[in-house]
């Protein structure tokens, strides 16, 4: 019997790409794990009218650790189009499986984090004093709610009546949209809960304590979005005093956060926001340590089930390349999330330092660190195909 049972969710185009590689690092390396597939995503949307079907939810409950590569979403109108012609006209719905997933289970938790790696071209280089040039080591962890916030669905057009009439009963509604034909108003709400906001705190002033971060920063906006920002910023102030007094609680607004980005990014350690504010600082972060290629995530639920997943998409053109060109490291990083999850540090450690040492040599170098168009002449130009990124990292671990 193997020591842990996984559940891999390769999805689409690029995602089962990269999937394929993590599985070849993760024996290399003597993770001592069975892999059960579960099906999801455009094929079986296509085929099944769901892209995330029942089987697929079962295997996740009853193992409850996965590896997920990525998914390809489309609008309603272009999903329904490519329905296999038995399933057309007969009321199917598409919607994303990797946000039913985090519905589904509760996966309230999301981090992310943005480490600079030595030598990575693509680092974040700013203008110093004179005409030096620097290049500030980045340690940022991301956590973002990631279930609430303008992701929970709950949005209309032309509100119905219920909705409107309640609408109408707060002063700013009435007397800013008060006059504007019903039929005209699009509302997406941005939802927080006491109980969701205090979890994604909680983990990200843990976080900060486990691992010897000195900071929290709460990214929000408090002094406009009173209610829901203002919540999160309360509780901080709250949680922060009562039960972390050691870690330093600071506050920027999304907006003054994506100007410090380039201006201090060193300064940040571990910033905590909701999903809509998250998912914009861990993209602006994950761009300053190289991007889509570098960027891992792990989402946790209450209930002890966890999910990693490179924040990247199935970026669908590159999906068909007969050698495969996308960075592996992304994927790579996620499982090693998943390594410590598990308590398998020893092994996750290996395979990071057989990461960083890969790209610090700086010999083998996918199509994204050499700075070129994702065309496949790439290769024929000097670019490592996913496969030889790969190759390098598990030569590296088996050294
Ligand atoms: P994407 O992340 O798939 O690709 C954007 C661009 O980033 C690519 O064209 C490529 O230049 C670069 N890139 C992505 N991954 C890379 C890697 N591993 N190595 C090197 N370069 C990489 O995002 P896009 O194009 O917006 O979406 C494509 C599809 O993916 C859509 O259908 C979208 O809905 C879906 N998507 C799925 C996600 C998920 O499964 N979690 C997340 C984001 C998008
Ligand atoms: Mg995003």
């Amino acid at each position: 019997m193997p020591k842990h049972i996984i559940v891999t969710l390769p999805g689409d185009g690029i995602g089962s790409v990269v999937m394929t590689q993590v599985l070849r690092v993760l024996a290399a390396a003597g993770f001592d794990a069975g892999y059960v597939h579960g099906d999801i995503g455009w094929e079986f949307w296509c085929r099944e009218g769901n892209p995330l079907p029942d089987r697929t939810i079962e295997l996740i409950r009853k193992h409850k650790v996965a590896l997920f590569g990525a998914i390809t979403s489309k609008p309603n109108d272009e999903a329904r189009a490519e329905l296999d012609p038995p399933l057309q006209g007969k009321g199917y719905t598409y919607s994303s499986p990797i946000v039913g997933l985090r519905q589904l289970f509760n996966l309230d938790i999301c981090v992310r984090p943005c480490k600079s790696y030595k030598s990575n071209p693509l680092n974040f280089v700013r203008r110093g004093k004179g005409d030096s040039l620097e290049e500030p080591f980045i340690d940022v962890v991301i956590f973002r709610q990631n279930t609430e916030c303008l992701y929970s669905g709950v949005e209309w057009t032309s509100p119905p009546e219920q909705v409107y009439k309640a609408l109408m009963t707060h002063p700013k509604f009435m007397e800013n949209f008060g006059n504007v034909p019903v039929e005209e108003l699009s509302i997406s709400t941005r939802i927080f809960t006491r109980r969701a906001t205090e979890r994604i705190l909680s983990a990200a002033f843990e976080h900060a304590r486990k691992f010897g971060y000195k900071s929290v920063t709460v990214c929000e906006k408090p002094n406009v979005i009173r209610e829901t920002s203002g919540l999160m910023w309360k509780m901080a102030r709250e949680i922060q005093r009562t039960l972390y007094p050691e870690v330093r609680l600071l506050n920027t607004n999304i907006d003054a956060q994506m100007m410090w980005l380039t201006k201090n990014p060193e300064d940040y350690e571990v910033i905590v926001a909701g999903n809509m504010f998250g998912d914009i600082a861990s993209d602006a972060f994950a761009g300053l340590i190289g991007g889509l290629g570098f960027a891992c995530s792990a989402q946790y639920s209450s209930d002890g089930i966890a999910v990693f997943e490179p924040t990247h998409g199935s970026a669908p053109k590159y999906a068909g390349y007969a050698i495969p060109i996308v960075n592996p490291v992304a994927m790579i990083e996620s499982a090693c999330m998943m390594l410590d999850y598990l308590e398998e540090k020893e092994i996750s450690s290996r395979i990071r330092k057989a990461v960083a040492a890969v790209i610090e040599e700086g010999k083998v170098r996918t199509y994204d660190m050499m700075r070129m168009n994702g065309r496949p002449e790439v290769i024929q130009n000097g670019a490592a195909s996913t496969i030889q990124m790969t190759d390098a990292i598990i030569s590296r671990i088996l050294k």
